[in-house]
């Protein structure tokens, strides 16, 4: 009893330390995602970040105010509860209430006003988090789970910004990381198998993962194989030729037979090494299906890449385009494939469903209202996606008709 006593304040001492550590690596985490924001629309004008691209993406100005209001909903709002700064905001950021092709036409707000808008709310949110208990009993402050969701959700934005700076032209990124482009490529075979058994699939109880990678769960799996890298331009380029199908998202004739790309306003040669990038479904399972393969299942795919590193694979958006395929040999999956985080996103053939067990958490518009026959996942992460979003239990999902996302595929058989 008398060491209960004695070591009870202890305990209590070293949790108030451990918040208090967490809530540094937080802030600190959230103004490395901020200046990555502002890093990626820096070379911009005014009328290109207004400019409507595409019905399908939003023009960069709502996705800056949205960052800012989602932040101010939950940061501020629903863990400060504290007024917002204009209360008329938050239904012009609503992503579920306001469809892409709508946004560009909405009273939000613009060039000027959005970045006081997001400094305020910055400011705001610092306060909160200084005066928060990140209490282990409240699953939103659990372990920062809040905080974890808003890093993900900014940088998650990040991705769907560098979507839409494809279609910028002459877009001249301010950084550029040239290191997974000179990665070294490594031979092997051309699929590698996996046995058949009871696997755990999904996100384990510790940790920030999404609702939809939840409840972790045991599957049967029947024996199968699996490319060792995503499929390349140089096979697709042979699958166009045989079925006069549609070249991918970017790509245009050169005039002489071959292809070009058009990304970003410029002109370059496909390069056959590289993994093929901007098809849709339809298109990944038309190859898989000339390739006499198919795509993975979701469950086969997370199987195929358990032990994958994210740090040893192409990640975090400055590379501003994929490493040839076969690249990161000394980092492969315990299966042996490679690359299965980064570079593309690879489709699979499942639809978006709820893992056995699920519940909405910790709101239903994340993944539930997405559920059902309409959406098709993907997994892995591209050269697009900060490091900091992905793991192999990470689940994306999307049309089967898009191809502005940055997604190619690899077949599986068996
Ligand atoms: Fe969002």
């Amino acid at each position: 009893m008398k060491i209960a006593q004695e070591l009870a304040p202890a305990k209590e001492q070293g949790g108030r330390r451990r918040g208090r550590e967490l809530k540094t690596s937080v802030a600190e985490r959230l103004a490395e995602a901020r200046r990555h924001t502002l890093k990626l629309i820096e070379p911009l004008s005014h009328e290109q970040l207004n400019r409507v691209y595409s019905p399908i993406l939003s023009p960069l100005i709502w996705d800056l105010g949205h960052i800012a209001n989602f932040e101010e909903l939950w940061l501020v709002r629903k863990i400060g509860g504290r007024e917002p700064l204009r209360g008329d905001l938050g239904e012009l950021y609503d992503a579920i209430e306001q469809p892409r092709k709508i946004r560009g036409e909405l009273p939000i707000l613009r060039a000027d006003e959005v970045r006081p808008y997001m400094e305020g709310v910055r400011e705001r949110t610092l306060e909160v988090l200084d005066e928060v208990e990140l209490d282990p009993e409240d699953p939103l402050l659990a372990d920062g789970f809040v905080y974890e969701m808003l890093l993900a959700h900014e940088h998650q934005h990040n991705e769907t910004m560098l979507q839409l700076l494809q279609m910028v032209e002459s877009y001249e990124p301010v950084e550029v990381d040239s290191g997974p482009a000179s990665e070294a490529v490594t031979d092997g075979p051309d699929m590698v198998e996996v046995e058949g058994g009871t696997y755990e699939i999904g996100a384990g109880p510790r940790g920030f993962a999404y609702d939809n990678e939840r409840p972790s769960h045991q599957m049967e799996l029947e024996p199968f194989a699996i490319d060792r890298t995503p499929v390349t331009n140089a096979a697709y380029i042979e699958f166009l030729e045989d079925t006069d199908g549609e070249p991918p998202m970017y790509w245009e004739r050169d005039g002489e037979g071959g292809w070009v790309r058009t990304a970003m306003g410029r002109t370059e040669p496909v390069d056959p090494a590289l993994p093929v990038i901007h098809v849709s479904w339809e298109e990944a399972d038309a190859f898989a299906r000339w390739a006499g393969k198919r795509l993975p299942t979701e469950i086969e795919w997370e199987v195929a890449a358990a032990g994958a590193d994210r740090d040893r694979a192409n990640l975090d958006q400055l590379s501003f385009g994929c490493a040839p395929a076969g690249a990161y040999g000394d980092a492969p999956a315990d299966s042996g494939a490679v690359q299965m985080l980064g570079d593309v996103w690879e489709w699979t053939s499942s639809d978006f469903t709820a893992h056995p067990g699920f519940e909405a958490f910790p709101y239903p518009e994340y993944s539930e209202v997405f559920f059902g026959d309409t959406y098709k996942v993907l997994r892995g992460g591209a050269w697009a996606t900060r490091r900091d979003v992905i793991r192999t239990s990470f689940r994306n999902w999307d049309l089967a008709e898009r191809r502005q996302i940055f997604a190619g595929l690899r077949c599986a058989s068996g």
